[in-house]
């Protein structure tokens, strides 16, 4: 006769089934984690395994704990009536005499640059710098021309990019003071300029605005892939693990290396990338992750210079890695493109600018990647003051190449301009450009847009915007930062 097995077997039993079975989940859900850790989504989303949604593409910016002082009290109301208008200040900053005509700093310049007179240009300098040894774009370069303030501009594409609210609803005009110099030299007296604030969410029906920050909040290369998976989709080659490329002109541009695709030719809506200045038709942009592709040359550069450093390491592993296909060489090529970024942003860029990072201490789930509204829409405008006019263009010895170089005001939203001597003259260019000063100044392009270009003033947007986010004074957030 068989004997029952006596409770505290049983009990065993049980209990070793309670932990097989949960070990078995532990090891689904470990095996869910590997997946999850082992590529970054293109959207940002799940990141932080607590909080799947900080940080992701399409969600709302945060603010630091700051005091309501200086805040817009309803939600509809651009902050301040006490201040005076965009265009106002502009001017005023504009009439001020500074000492030196437009001063340089080395402190957050590539060691290599020194001071070079009022066009940052010493021929030897340039000569010294550029010698034959240095012929063509390699990644060492990028870590020296990513020091100056293009690096600023590329890794703020990656970061942020605030979503436009409603034209009709959030329009809210800048009033042009009579007489304007530029805008109103007729001293007609009732002129605006459009202006449209962001789009917004109300966390609370008497909160502020917070606006929404369209693109993922990592620095993952979303300006290389897209922040939308339809977006990476359309600029995949879905060959070999790379990224579509093109030769526009097999004769004039094979020489030029490859390029950025047309808007026209990949799948992707023809008001994709922004096109602010309108000089060329939408199909004729570049496609890129990130909309503002086409701004100006050294941005339009630098996005083609990573997604041919995309292309080049997915034929590094391929030869590696002959039983890859296209989608695992595709997501380990992006893995250490957004690691080199990664590299260059922390161990190059940030120190460049002085700032010491302290040291990491680990994971915490707690810590909230989401971007600052006071970073986006204040701090990191900075860089627009640094903003030189003419944008170089040199060749392998340094001289001007003879297509010459560029003015900023022409290349603007110009890809055509833009590219056509290709990247290269461009990316030498930045290495011997010294940068303008960070000053309550900028560069007449940035300020004044004087070149025929109704609509594009990206300073007087600057300071607008401090309105529409309902940005406390900046006096009050450095006493929050105990700055002052
Ligand atoms: C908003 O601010 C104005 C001026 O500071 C004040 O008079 C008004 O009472 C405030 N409204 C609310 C709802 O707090
Ligand atoms: C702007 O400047 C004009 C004169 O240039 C002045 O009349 C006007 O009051 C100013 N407005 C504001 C809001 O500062
Ligand atoms: C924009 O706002 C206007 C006015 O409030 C409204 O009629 C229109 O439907 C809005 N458009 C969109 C696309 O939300
Ligand atoms: C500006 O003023 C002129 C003449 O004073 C008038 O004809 C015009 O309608 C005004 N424009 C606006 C937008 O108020
Ligand atoms: C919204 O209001 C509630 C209740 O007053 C408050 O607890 C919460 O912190 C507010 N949320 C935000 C995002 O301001
Ligand atoms: C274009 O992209 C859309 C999604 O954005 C997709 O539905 C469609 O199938 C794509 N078309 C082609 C030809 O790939
Ligand atoms: C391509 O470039 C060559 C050389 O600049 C030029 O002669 C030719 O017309 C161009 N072709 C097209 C289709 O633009
Ligand atoms: C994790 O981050 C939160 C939010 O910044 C902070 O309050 C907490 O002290 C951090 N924990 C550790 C262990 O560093």
């Amino acid at each position: 006769m068989c004997r029952s097995p006596p409770i505290a077997q049983l009990r065993q039993i049980a209990l070793m089934a309670a932990t097989l079975a949960i070990l078995l989940s532990l090891t689904a859900i470990a095996q869910q984690l590997t997946q999850h850790a082992k590529y970054r989504s293109i959207d940002g989303w799940g990141n932080n395994l607590v909080h799947p949604e900080w940080g992701a593409a399409n969600t709302p910016f945060v603010r630091l704990q700051v005091p309501t002082v200086g805040y817009s009290n309803t939600t509809s109301q651009l902050t301040g009536s006490d201040r005076p208008t965009p265009r106002n200040i502009s001017l005023a900053l504009m009439a001020t005499n500074y000492p030196d005509k437009r001063r340089y700093t080395e402190a957050a310049t590539s060691d290599m640059l020194t001071y070079a007179g009022e066009d940052g240009i010493d021929e030897t300098r340039i000569c010294e710098l550029l010698s034959p040894s240095v012929p063509t774009i390699s990644m060492l370069f990028l870590l020296v021309l990513l020091r100056t303030i293009v690096a600023g501009q590329f890794f703020d594409h990656d970061l942020d990019k605030t979503k436009d609210g409603n034209g009709t609803r959030d329009a809210a005009p800048i009033p042009i003071p009579k007489g304007d110099p530029f805008y109103d030299p007729k001293g007609v007296g009732n002129l605006t300029m459009p202006f449209t604030r962001s789009a917004y969410v109300q966390p609370n029906v008497s909160s502020y605005r917070v606006p929404i920050n369209l693109i993922t909040a990592f620095i993952d290369g979303s300006l290389v892939y897209g922040s939308d998976v339809r977006v990476t989709d359309a600029l995949r080659a879905h060959t070999g693990g790379k990224l579509r490329v093109a030769v526009v002109n097999e004769s004039k541009d094979a020489a030029m290396g490859s390029m950025l695709p047309l808007v026209g030719s990949v799948n992707i809506s023809a008001t994709y990338m922004a096109n602010d200045a309108n000089r060329v038709p939408g199909g004729a942009l570049r496609a890129a992750g990130d909309v503002r592709g086409n701004v100006d040359p050294p941005v339009l550069a630098l996005q083609t210079l990573w997604v041919r450093e995309h292309n080049r390491l997915a034929s590094e592993l391929a030869a590696q890695q002959p039983d890859w296909d296209d989608e695992k060489l595709f997501q380990e090529a992006r893995k250490w493109n957004i690691a080199y970024m990664q590299r260059v942003c922390f161990y190059e860029y940030i120190p460049a600018l002085g700032i010491t990072l302290p040291l990491y201490r680990g994971y915490n789930a707690s810590v909230d990647p989401s971007i600052d509204v006071f970073f986006s829409t204040v701090a990191y405008r900075y860089g627009h003051s640094e903003v030189t006019d003419i944008i170089l263009r040199v060749d392998d010895e340094g001289n001007e190449i003879p297509e010459g170089h560029l003015l900023l005001s022409q290349a603007y939203f110009n890809p055509t301009v833009s590219l056509s001597a290709g990247i290269e003259p461009v990316l030498r260019g930045l290495t011997v450009r010294v940068q303008g000063f960070v000053e309550p100044r900028f560069s007449q392009a940035v300020q004044n847009f004087l070149f025929g270009l109704p609509g594009v003033r990206p300073f007087l947007i600057s300071i607008r915007r401090e309105g529409p986010s309902s940005i406390v004074k900046q006096s009050n957030f450095f006493e929050v930062l105990r700055l002052s």
